[in-house]
């Protein structure tokens, strides 16, 4: 069962977005130097950012079994790790002693948008809180949008709030399906999506103060809608009774119970 419309998608109301300097000019220069800049700021933390081949397999494996459990481990088995490692932009993160310390696999499809796919992103325990995630996610954006895909998209567990966070509100991703019990995960899941259309590509990242300014002076129901994290069926109710999609999360503090996703209706010209 699918709670959800396809609809084309959507960029998040600037209201609710940080304003940052994009480097200016067209699609590929603007794009090329934010690489450099993620590149420069890797190598600044001793970082080598590379792509991995085959021979690879068995290491990002092992970096994999260290930050997932069953059974999400298995959910990318060896021919999806073939798959992408052979025809996909899979980026990998390697310590001075080149042990992988942060993964994200990448393929991308020849439907309408071209999208690019992103699974299995993961950053070791020891490197976190340093946005590494969301900064892999970004660089295989730009990336993607340089071979003139339309849209990035991943799957994501409604209860993971880390990579909630990095997605939905350091990436600039929105949530475009709920599956209330997705095929073949058996639990609810979250499709999620990112245009990249832009020109040049402007990050769409939240902006927690604007996010609660907008939050606390608009109307609910109207201007927005909040939905507790921990009951996904109600944000299955959202998408099946409303035009309403969410476009962030907000989590005030970490492991905090009280963590909403915020839905916003669709901008006056797709309403
Ligand atoms: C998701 C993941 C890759 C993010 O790694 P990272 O970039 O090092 O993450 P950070 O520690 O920098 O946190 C990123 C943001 O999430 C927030 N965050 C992290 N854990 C959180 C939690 N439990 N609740 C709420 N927010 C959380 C952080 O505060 C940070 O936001 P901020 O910079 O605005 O404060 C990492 O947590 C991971 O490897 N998880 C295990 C594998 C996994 O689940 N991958 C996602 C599959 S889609």
């Amino acid at each position: 069962m699918i709670a959800s419309r396809p609809a084309a998608v959507r960029h998040k109301p600037r209201a609710l977005c940080e304003e940052r300097a994009e480097p200016g000019g067209a699609r590929g220069p603007g794009q090329r130097v934010r690489i450099e800049q993620l590149e420069r700021r890797f190598a600044r933390l001793g970082l080598r950012l590379r792509a991995p081949g085959i021979d690879d397999v068995p290491a990002i494996e092992a970096f994999l079994a260290t930050r997932f459990s069953s059974p999400a481990l298995e959910m990318v088995t060896a021919y999806d790790l073939y798959r992408f490692v052979r025809f996909g932009h899979p980026l990998l993160l390697e310590d001075g002693a080149g042990r992988i310390v942060a993964s994200l696999l990448e393929c991308t499809y020849g439907d309408a948008e071209s999208t690019s796919y992103c699974v299995s992103l993961a950053v070791a325990e020891e490197l976190a809180g340093r946005r590494l995630g969301a900064d892999l996610v970004t660089h295989s954006a730009l990336a993607a949008s340089l071979r003139g895909c339309g849209a990035q998209r991943a799957v994501l567990a409604p209860h993971n709030h880390a990579s909630l966070v990095t997605f939905i509100n350091l990436c600039g991703h929105s949530v475009e399906a709920v599956y209330p019990r997705l095929a073949g995960f058996g639990a609810a899941r979250l499709a999620i999506a990112r245009p990249l259309d832009g020109d040049p590509l402007v990050d769409e990242r939240i902006d927690r103060e604007r996010l609660r300014g907008f939050v606390e002076g608009g109307e609910a129901g109207v201007d927005y809608a909040l939905i507790p994290a921990h009951e996904p069926q109600r944000l299955c109710q959202l998408y099946e009774s409303t035009p309403f999609q969410v476009v962030a999360f907000l989590a005030p503090e970490r492991h905090a119970e009280d963590a909403w996703f915020v839905a916003v209706p669709p901008p006056p010209e797709e309403s």
